[in-house]
C-alpha cells in the first residue's frame, strides 16, 4: 500500500574534483563530502556506478581563477580532464556537469559583473556568452547532460542552440529553472571555494517569498528547450516543487543542498536525531511532492538502504 517507494535510479550523487589536490580534502561542514583529486574523481564515479547510482553530478575548482572565468570553458579545464577520464572508464554512468562561472571567477559572482562606484552589476547577456561556451566545451569533453546553474536570463535558449549546432542534439539540459537565494549554500561554498567577495547573489536568484515568480521563471526555461526542471533548495521550496511538477508535467528534479545535509549531519552527530530515518523521510516527502531526480549529498547512502 505504500504509494512512494525510493530506489537507487531516483538519486545522483555531486562529485567536486579539484585542479589543485594530489589527495582528497574534506569539507568539515559537509561530513562524508570531499573534494577529490583527477586521479581519485574517476574511482568515485566507478564507486558511485558500482552502488547502483546511476548518474553524477560534476563540480570543478580550477587552480586558477580570473574575471572571465576562463578556467570554466578551457579544453583542458578540470572538468573536461575529469569528463574524459570518468567516460573513459564508466561509459553507462550519465555525466551531468553544473556549468556555472562562480568556481572560476576571482570575483565568485556566477558572471561578468561591472562596478559602478559601490554598485555591482552581474552582466547577464556577457555572462550567457561565457556560459554557452562552457556548455558546449563540457559536451565535446563527454558530459551526458549540462546543467545551468547560474539562473542568467535566456541561457537555456542560448545553450540548446549551440548544442545543436555542433551536432551535440542529444545532449540534454536539467536547469537550475527555479533557484533562490538562500543561506542553505553556505557549506557548498567552501566546498566549491566560490563565496562572492563582495555583494551577494540576490540580483540573479530568487527571493525565497516569490511562488509565482518562481512559476514564470519556470515557464521560460520549459519554452527555451530545458529537458528537466530543477527546484533549489528542496525542504523550503517543497510547494515549489509540487506546482512546477502539476503545472508542467515535465521531468521535474530537486536539489537537496548542502546546508540541508549539514543540518540533518550535525544533528545526527550530536544525537538529536536518527539519521538514516530522517534521510529516509525527507527523501521520501521530496519524491511524494513531485521529485522524479533528487540531487543529494547522501546519493550513495541511500543506494545503499533503499536496497536493503
Ligand atoms: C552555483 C551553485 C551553488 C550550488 C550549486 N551550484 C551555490 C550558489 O549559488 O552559491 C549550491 C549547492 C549546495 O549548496 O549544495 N554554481
Amino acid at each position: 500500500m505504500r504509494e512512494t517507494q525510493l530506489s537507487a535510479h531516483d538519486f545522483v550523487l555531486p562529485l567536486f574534483v579539484s585542479e589543485k589536490l594530489e589527495k582528497r580534502r574534506a569539507i568539515a561542514s559537509m561530513p562524508g563530502v570531499f573534494q577529490f583529486s583527477l586521479k581519485e574523481i574517476v574511482d568515485e564515479a566507478h564507486r558511485a556506478q558500482d552502488s547502483g547510482l546511476q548518474a553524477i553530478l560534476l563540480f570543478g575548482i580550477p587552480a586558477e581563477k580570473d574575471e572571465q572565468a576562463s578556467g570554466a570553458y578551457a579544453e583542458n579545464g578540470i572538468v573536461q580532464k575529469a569528463l574524459r577520464a570518468i567516460k573513459t572508464k564508466c561509459p553507462d554512468l550519465v555525466a551531468i556537469t553544473d556549468v556555472c562561472l562562480c568556481e572560476y571567477m576571482s570575483h565568485g559572482h556566477c558572471g561578468v559583473t561591472r562596478i559602478d562606484g559601490d554598485h555591482f552589476h552581474v552582466l547577464n547577456d556577457e555572462t550567457v556568452d561565457l556560459l554557452v561556451k562552457t556548455a558546449l566545451s563540457h559536451a565535446k569533453a563527454g558530459a551526458d547532460m549540462v546543467a545551468p546553474s547560474d539562473m542568467m536570463d535566456g541561457r537555456i535558449r542560448a545553450i540548446r542552440e549551440a548544442l545543436d549546432v555542433n551536432g551535440f542534439q542529444e545532449t540534454g539540459i536539467m536547469s537550475h529553472a527555479a533557484k533562490f537565494a538562500s543561506a542553505f549554500y553556505g557549506p557548498f561554498r567552501d566546498a566549491a571555494e566560490s563565496p562572492p567577495q563582495f555583494g551577494d547573489r540576490r540580483s540573479y536568484q530568487m527571493d525565497c517569498a516569490n511562488a509565482d515568480e518562481a512559476l514564470r521563471e519556470v515557464a521560460l526555461d520549459v519554452a527555451e528547450g530545458a529537458d528537466i526542471l530543477m527546484i533549489k533548495p528542496a525542504l523550503p521550496y517543497i510547494d515549489i516543487l509540487w506546482r512546477v511538477r502539476e503545472r508542467f508535467g515535465k521531468p521535474t528534479a530537486v536539489y537537496h543542498v548542502s546546508g540541508e545535509y549539514a543540518m540533518v549531519k550535525a544533528a545526527a552527530e550530536k544525537g538529536i536525531v536518527d539519521e538514516r530515518a530522517a534521510v529516509l523521510e525527507i527523501m521520501t516527502s521530496l519524491k511524494r511532492a513531485g521529485a522524479n531526480i533528487i540531487v543529494t549529498y547522501w546519493a550513495r547512502d541511500l543506494a545503499e538502504w533503499t536496497r536493503q
